[in-house]
This record gives C-alpha cells, structure tokens and sequence, in this order.
C-alpha cells in the first residue's frame, strides 16, 4: 500500500495542465541561490538569528531589504518604515486582527484576490464589493458606496492585478488617497505583482504614499523567490508600525520569521535578488507571449486584455457558466479557476483565470489547445 505523504499545498493530477494554479513553476524556484546564501549565513558564526528576533524584523534584513526598494521604486525608502511579516497572507491576518472588529464593513474591489477574501470571510468582516473595469477600481463607484458605508479598510491589488492583470492609473491612485484621508480608511495595496513588470512602463507604487496613516503597502518574497520562505513585509506609518509592534504575538513569539530573513539578507546584500527578478521576467514573458498568441489562436469568442505583468490572464468566454465547464474540463485533462471564485457576490460566472507562469510554452499551449476542445465539446 502507498501512503500519500504532503510536501507542497500544489495536487495537479496525473497528465493534467492545471492552469488554475497560481504558484511559480517550480524549475523556477532559485535552489542554488538560496543554498548560496544559507551557506554565507551560517558562514558567519553568528548565532543571534536562531534566537527570537527583533519585533519590527531583524534590522539589517530591513536596511537590505529598504536598498533593494530604493534602488528599484526610485525613491528612499526608511528601513523604520518596513515590518517584516509571514507573507502577505499573514500580514492581512495581523491586520484584520489589530484593526477590525467582527461586523466591521471592508471595501474590496470585484473581482478580488480570492483567498484574501477568504481570510477576510475568518474575521466575520462585511464586506462590500467595488466595482472595477479594465483599469482596475472605478473611483465613482468608490465616491457611491462611501456616501453609505464607513468601511475600515479597502483591500486592493494595484499592480498586474490577481486576477484582471489590470494596473491602475496613477490618476485613480491619487484620487484612492485622497479619498482614504477625507474618509478615513485604510488603504491595503496588496502589491505582490510590483516587480514582475513585462513592459517598459514604470508603476509608482503605494509604497510611495505611506508618510500617510491610511497607506499601507504589503509585499512578499513567494512570487520573486519562492513562497516556501514564507517571508514579506509591510510598509507603512510609524503609527501603524507600533501597533503591530507591541501586539501580544510578537511580544511572546518575537519578530516574524528572523531565521529566513537573515538567510535572505546574504542575498539581498549580494545583488541576487535583482538578478533572481531579472530572470523570471525574462521566463514570464515569453510564456505570456505564449498564452496571448494560444488564445488569440485556439479561442477567437474569448475576450480578455493581455496583461504587462504578473501571472494572469483574466478572460471572458461568453455565455459560458465556467463552473459548469470546469467539470466537464477535468474529462480533458485542463484546469482553470472560474471567475466566480474571485467574486464576493457569487458573480462573474463567464469568466476564468489562466495562470502563464506554473507551465512552460509548450504546456500552455497545450492547456489551451485542450481548453478549445473541452467547449467544442460543450456546444
Ligand atoms: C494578490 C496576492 N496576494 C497575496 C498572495 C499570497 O502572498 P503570500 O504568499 O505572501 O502570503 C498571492 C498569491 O497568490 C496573491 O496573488
């Protein structure tokens, strides 16, 4: 008898392309470079990073980790303005946990990251959709649904959206500040997606805005390293900061996650981790050139926008419940996430969310190619 032993959260099965997951590949995952720089931590001798750490996060980490930003935002970032968490997960957990109440109206944009809706869903938070069009969040509608709700934050993800691939225009984005202060929200850009940029347009980041109390910025390291690290941060005002500092968790546990963060220090003081970034831009964009000509090909009915960056293609097949016809996909061999998982009002059953980034070209193609077949199959 076989037992099924668990070593990742990924279980695609046998034969299947599952463009679905929304996890990086994992020839893609940087061994040698982590190996590298575990190697010239331990190197030291140095045994303070198995202690408990610092609450903020280790201070080197962060003036590494606030150069790294510096020279890729282009503006200095304050290595006191950085908080070191476990993924940008976690960081919304903490959050939700120091400054929401259970009943508490969030704001969050339609369609929406939808396992952060899940963690939302564990705090009893009433939450209120946003509308959004290929841009992102339409402001208006924000303008709207303000004139009726005090919600205590609005989560977003700004940049190469998940799932839309959309970014916002800075126009919008200084309007959502704007908004934050005259009423009093927090702003959560969830900007995961920053640094995998596939075109020439730079993005100015939310980061930017948090000498602001109603700005907060969450980043991590799993899509440009690897999301085994468990390893993030978060930037915001030194208010915002101490209220997590002094939380009863950290005070008992420490700072979060001081073991990766010295490992990840060796590599950002190195200059891997552009080169690491680099990379996978390099990787990414060939496979979205490779899904965009697939589906431009294999699917001529869909509608969809092709995306700068990120990991998703965001498309619409008309008159299609794609949850019906994720059923019917497995008998092909393909998987996707149907749009209604991305809704917090059961909507947008037309739509799916095709991953480029788990799979190679070739793959892709195929997951497609399959795809075009599974809904000749269903007219
Ligand atoms: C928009 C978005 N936010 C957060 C996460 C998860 O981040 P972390 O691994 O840092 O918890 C993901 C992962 O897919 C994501 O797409």
């Amino acid at each position: 008898m076989t037992t099924y032993i668990p070593t990742s959260q990924i279980h695609i099965p046998e034969g299947m392309i599952d463009l679905g997951v929304g996890d990086p590949d994992f020839a893609l995952l940087p061994l040698d470079m982590l190996r590298r720089a575990a190697e010239a931590c331990f190197a030291k001798g140095d045994p303070t990073f198995l202690q408990y750490g610092a609450e903020q996060g280790d201070g080197y980490f962060r003036m590494a980790l606030a150069g790294f930003f510096s020279r890729g935002y282009g503006f200095p970032v304050d290595p006191d303005s950085l908080f070191v968490t476990n993924g940008i997960s976690n960081a919304l957990d903490l959050i939700c946990a120091h400054f929401t109440r259970p009943g508490d109206t969030i704001f969050v944009g339609e369609p929406s990251y939808f396992l952060a809706l899940r963690i939302f869903a564990d705090h009893d938070l009433r939450i209120v959709p946003i509308q959004t069009d290929k841009d992102g969040l339409v402001i208006e509608a924000l303008e709207e649904k303000l004139a009726g709700f005090q919600p205590k934050f609005l989560y977003t993800v700004p940049t190469f959206q998940n799932p839309g691939g959309c970014t916002l225009p800075q126009e919008r984005r200084d309007r959502l500040v704007r908004l934050s202060q005259e009423h009093d929200f927090l702003i959560l850009a969830d900007e995961v997606y920053h640094f995998l940029n596939y075109s020439d347009r730079q993005v100015k980041p939310f980061a930017a805005y948090t000498d602001l109390e109603t700005v907060i910025s969450l980043g991590s390291f799993s899509k440009v390293l690897a999301p085994g690290l468990r390893l993030g941060w978060m930037q915001a005002h030194p208010e915002v900061i101490k209220r997590l500092v002094t939380s009863g968790l950290l005070d008992s546990g420490g700072g979060l996650n001081p073991f990766t963060s010295a490992i990840v220090r060796e590599l950002l003081e190195a200059g891997d981790l552009e080169q690491n970034i680099a990379r996978l831009i390099t990787a990414y964009r060939s496979r979205l050139a490779a899904m965009d000509t697939a589906l431009h090909r294999e699917l001529p009915q869909a509608t969809f926008e092709t995306p700068q960056g990120g990991f998703f293609f965001w498309v619409r097949l008309p008159e299609v419940d794609a949850e019906q016809l994720q059923q019917k996909a497995l008998e092909f061999k393909v998987g996707f996430r149907p749009g209604v998982r991305f809704s917090s009002q059961g909507g947008l059953r037309e739509y799916i969310r095709l991953c480029y980034a788990f799979y190679d070209e070739e793959k892709i193609e195929q997951g497609i190619r399959r795809l075009r077949q599974c809904l000749e199959a269903c007219l």
